[in-house]
């Protein structure tokens, strides 16, 4: 593992492959890791343009680490651009279906957290890795939960705990103390400063700050470019500087 990818995928008692930036995960999230590493043959699902981008870390963290697993391609429901995918030198496996009884790890390629959130449930398949972009970094006493994704240039900094599934987007930061939870959706360019607390399911549009120490409710929405300066209840979407909720007519 290279130094700047901070630390070693562990598996915990629950079978979720947690990343930690110790070989000792703090109490409480997933359990007491033990040191176990296996390569892992990975899909990703979706081939959209998250997915295309998901590909895209999976290979670049493949390059200096590579023992650590290896992308087979990506899988996709829908209809995706074929020719693209291979001028990618992406392999089409056809539908979720093909691998979904396969010992494979299956990387959530969709941004829509309720979508990331049906597709877990849908697979029950808890052995997937956390990926980092080589130019991400995780800080001391940090860590991520199954197939969480550090995008390129993410910064996170130390005691933060990022949940399974949740996906932090090129250039974000997520400062000390910071609790994450599971499917949140952080779009690129967001500053999440200390303390923050991110419920379940939460999507955070591109470019939005986060204040220090304000909650996040479990499904809320963050518009882009939002300075969210107090609390925001579950289910709700906020935007604007200062951030206020959206009201429906
Ligand atoms: C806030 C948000 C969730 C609202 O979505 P929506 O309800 O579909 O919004 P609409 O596009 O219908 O716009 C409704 C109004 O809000 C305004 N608005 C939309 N997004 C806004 C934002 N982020 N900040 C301020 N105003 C915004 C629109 O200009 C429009 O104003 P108007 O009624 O005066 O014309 C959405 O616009 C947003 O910011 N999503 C984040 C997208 C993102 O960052 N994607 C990154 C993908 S990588």
């Amino acid at each position: 593992m290279s130094a700047n990818l901070g630390g070693s995928p562990t598996t915990s008692l629950n079978g979720d492959v947690l990343r930690t930036s110790t070989n000792n995960a703090p109490d409480g999230v997933g359990g007491s890791p033990t040191t176990t590493q296996t390569t892992t043959q990975l899909v990703v699902v979706g081939a959209g343009g998250h997915g295309r981008e998901l590909a895209d870390i999976v290979r670049a963290a493949a390059a200096v680490d590579l023992d650590a697993h290896e992308l087979l391609g990506v899988v996709d429901d829908g209809a995706p651009d074929r020719p693209l995918l291979a001028r990618m030198g992406l392999r089409f496996l056809g539908r979720l279906d093909a691998v979904i009884d396969r010992p494979v790890g299956l990387l959530l390629g969709v941004g829509d957290p309720d979508t990331r959130a049906a597709l877990d449930r849908g697979t029950d398949f808890a052995d997937v890795p956390s990926i980092m972009h080589p130019t991400a970094t995780l800080g001391s006493e940090s860590e991520l939960g199954a197939g969480a994704v550090l995008a390129q240039g993410v910064h996170v900094t130390t005691n933060v705990r990022i949940g399974r599934h949740s996906h932090i987007n090129v250039g974000s930061t997520v400062s000390h103390d910071c609790r994450v939870g599971a499917y949140v959706t952080v779009c690129p360019g967001v500053r999440l400063t200390g303390n923050v607390t991110v419920g379940d399911g939460v999507f955070i549009g591109a470019s939005a700050t986060v204040l220090p120490g304000v909650t996040i409710g479990t499904g809320a929405i963050i518009g882009a470019g939002a300075v969210v300066c107090t609390d925001v209840d579950e289910a709700t979407t906020v935007r604007g500087v200062p951030a206020r909720p959206v009201i429906l007519l």
